[in-house]
């Protein structure tokens, strides 16, 4: 159940993000832009009209201090056991391709990738490459040896 704490918790989230545009740079709001133009299509191309069923997860974080230490893992764990339970496939989009690697651990597959930075004149590396992975249910072995 939903309770205030939830409520007042997105409230703030969506009121720090919503001023972080504020500060920043023309070129930053146009990598921004980017990102979120290609992250709806991918988001089309992957999931579709399936939107609501896949679960999602956004913007992992472990402080560098605190990293190693097994606190995403038990984060993603969580979330694809509770996958699992529900009957629903997961999705989501790595920052890196490096980090694609800890997602395969938990069964992610990439289904396709991201290019960002291409066509933009100000961007002088290489495109960033951020994969789209995505998570089918997994049968437990106690529900396939079910009798
Ligand atoms: C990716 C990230 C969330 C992992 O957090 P963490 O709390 O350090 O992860 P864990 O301690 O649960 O790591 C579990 C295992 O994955 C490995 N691992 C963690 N990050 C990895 C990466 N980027 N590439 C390969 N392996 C990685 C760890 O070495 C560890 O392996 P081990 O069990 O054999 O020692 C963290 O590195 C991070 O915050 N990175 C910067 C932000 C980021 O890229 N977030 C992901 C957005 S998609």
């Amino acid at each position: 159940m939903t309770s205030v704490l939830d409520y007042l918790l997105v409230a703030a989230i969506s009121v720090l993000k919503m001023s972080g545009a504020f500060f920043k740079t023309p070129q930053q709001c146009r990598r921004w832009n980017e990102f979120a133009d290609k992250h709806k299509e991918a988001m089309d191309a992957v999931i579709g009209d399936q939107k609501d069923w896949y679960i999602s997860i956004d913007e992992l974080f472990t402080h560098p201090t605190y990293q190693g230490r097994g606190y995403a893992s038990a984060l993603v764990n969580t979330v694809v056991q509770m996958a699992d339970d529900l009957h629903r496939p997961t999705w989501l989009i790595s920052s890196t391709p490096e980090n694609a690697v800890f997602y395969h651990t938990f069964g992610f597959d990439t289904v396709l990738e991201i290019e960002l930075g291409e066509g933009d004149p100000d961007w002088k590396s290489s495109p960033l490459v951020v994969p789209v992975m995505v998570r089918q249910r997994k049968e437990r072995i106690d529900e396939k040896y079910r009798f």
